[in-house]
């Protein structure tokens, strides 16, 4: 499932954002730094290091733009998030298709994460940069997804994705992993598709009790499939 969620980081926090990664010099290193094997020999852009006090103070940004979007949680349901980190892609960069590693080790830590999901979020204009479209994989064929700054996608990590070659201008954008309460994209577009339903019901003055007793599957479908 692939959910786009607008307007995810506000005009401020946008602005901040570039201008840490305008004044970040040094702090840009090869973006083959956290790529496995097979990404590696595709991957061809630039990345904040993952250590740099400018990645966590701007990842603090992102992450303070999703912890409370209700949007977002009901979509991710997330139980742990990877710090996130930044690229770029001037002119000609790219990164080829590829499939996200499925765990990996939080910075700084001996703690594992699964990677359930993977979610991006664009901080240049679509008209400021020619090509850079995120290509990715799901049942119904290739999804292209180029969204205005401040907007993001959420998609299961366990798709192939790539980014095609910017052949004009500069492509910004931040992204992170996100270890889910549901494991399955199945599971867990049950459960966001329900809930979105529900919310819908309540926002247009459904029948109460019927509301409720949504709401009650709703949690015991979770129960059962969640893994805190
Ligand atoms: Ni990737």
């Amino acid at each position: 499932m692939l959910v786009r969620i607008p307007k995810a980081i506000d005009a401020a926090t946008l602005a901040s954002l570039r201008q840490g990664l305008a004044d970040a010099g040094s702090d840009w290193v090869d973006g083959r730094a956290t790529a496995g094997r097979q990404g590696a020999a595709v991957k061809h852009n630039l990345q904040i290091a993952e250590n740099s006090e400018t990645a966590q103070r701007l990842g603090d940004l992102v992450l303070a733009a999703f912890e409370r979007h209700a949007l977002f949680i009901s979509a991710a349901l997330p139980n742990h998030v990877y710090p996130p980190l930044f690229n770029r892609y001037d002119g000609g960069m790219a990164f080829g298709q590829h499939i996200d590693n499925a765990v990996r080790l939080l910075p700084g830590t001996a703690r594992k994460l699964r990677t359930d999901l993977s979610l991006t979020v664009f901080l240049s204009d679509p008209d400021r940069y020619d090509g850079g479209e995120l290509l990715i994989e799901d049942r119904y064929g290739a999804q292209s997804v180029k969204l205005p700054a401040g907007d993001a996608v959420l998609y299961p990590a366990s798709s192939l994705h790539r980014v095609t070659p910017v052949t004009r201008g500069q492509r910004l954008a931040s992204f992170f992993w996100v270890q889910s309460l549901v494991a399955d994209d199945g599971q867990r577009t049950v459960l966001f598709d329900l809930d979105q339903a529900i919310q819908r019901l309540v926002a247009t003055g459904g029948d109460a009790a019927a509301v409720t007793a949504l709401t009650g599957s709703y949690h015991n479908l979770l129960r059962m499939w969640s893994h805190p």
